[in-house]
């Protein structure tokens, strides 16, 4: 009779534990109403483009940013066609600083910025000592610096209206050391500490932060020429292992509010966690033929 009451008594501390922590969790973040906006960087191509689909299809108005203009513009014309919504786009480097200057200005002047998507970015294959300085410096501005200042443009007005989010894209890579990807694993998982961090500044504010963690994700990634001639055995890579950018925001926008920290996929949150169990020496040599 005693272990049954214990029993019962211990289910309901859990249950009632487990029920505050969802509801203080789902509590940080109330989606928008009405006319507001989404930032998306990164927005010409892959998981920013497929962002923007989601987020024009959510009624959101988008203000567009990466470099390339025409794309930019095909992505706008396409939605503002489909949807009817605003759709700014702003062209702009932001590995470059009077660029990003001019991105964290436009996101400052936003009226109801719902959501920033700090999206932009992208990889690199080879040993860091083999490989410019320009493009190592260029990858820590646009994953680490940008992002920061974007947050720091978003962010006041936010938690003044009590309502908001900010997504930074990781990678799976913030989770290891990898051999030929050390700017890019360590970028990544400044992200995710980043956003750990201000999602305990900000909790119980109404804004909600987090860092998403995908894994292999079909896009325009690893289509360029570094890739192709590095000899990656990427097309080798299982199929069960890679996502669609659809399915990538569609976890994203699901686990907002919820988790800081999500991870697309059953089989990358696995792997996620090979670093508790396997030395990283060892890991590092094993995934040298992969970078993501
Ligand atoms: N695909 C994967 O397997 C994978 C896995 C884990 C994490 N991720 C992360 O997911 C994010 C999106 O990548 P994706 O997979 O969607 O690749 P993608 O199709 O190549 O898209 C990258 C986006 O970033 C923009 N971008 C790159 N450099 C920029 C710069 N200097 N200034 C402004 N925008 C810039 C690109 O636009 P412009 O070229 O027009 O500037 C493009 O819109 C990245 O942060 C990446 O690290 C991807």
């Amino acid at each position: 009779m005693r272990s049954w009451a214990t029993g019962v008594g211990v289910g309901a501390v859990v249950w009632a534990s487990l029920a505050l922590r969802r509801s203080r969790a789902e509590g940080t973040y109330r989606p928008a109403a009405g006319e507001t906006w989404a930032a998306i960087t990164g927005a010409s191509s892959g998981i920013g483009a497929a962002f923007a689909r989601r987020l024009a299809a959510d009624r959101y108005h988008l203000l567009l940013i990466a470099r390339r203009r025409e794309r930019l513009e095909q992505i706008a014309a396409e939605l503002s066609r489909q949807h009817s919504v605003q759709i700014e786009t702003l062209p702009a480097d932001l590995a470059c600083d009077t660029d990003i200057a001019r991105a964290a200005q436009r996101i400052g002047e936003l009226d109801r910025l719902a959501l920033l998507v700090n999206n932009a970015g992208f990889g690199t294959v080879g040993a860091f000592a083999g490989m410019t300085a320009t493009i190592q410096t260029d990858m820590i501005r646009l994953h680490a610096e940008a992002p920061a200042r974007l947050t720091r443009a978003a962010l006041p007005a936010m938690l003044a209206r009590r309502q908001g989010a900010i997504i930074n894209v990781a990678s799976t890579a913030a989770f290891f050391a990898l051999p030929g990807n050390a700017a890019y694993c360590a970028t990544k998982r400044f992200l995710v500490t980043f956003s750990e961090a201000l999602s305990v500044e900000v909790a119980g504010q109404g804004v909600a932060i987090q860092a998403l963690c995908p894994g292999f994700t079909r896009t325009e990634f690893h289509a360029t020429e570094q890739f192709s001639s590095s000899g990656k055995r990427l097309p080798q890579t299982p199929a069960f292992l890679w996502m669609t950018p659809e399915e990538v925001v569609t976890c994203s926008l699901r686990a907002l509010g919820r988790k800081v920290i999500c991870i697309p996929g059953a089989v990358n949150r696995l792997i996620a966690r090979l670093p508790a169990f396997i030395p990283s020496g060892m890991i590092g040599r094993a995934a040298n033929a992969f970078a993501v």
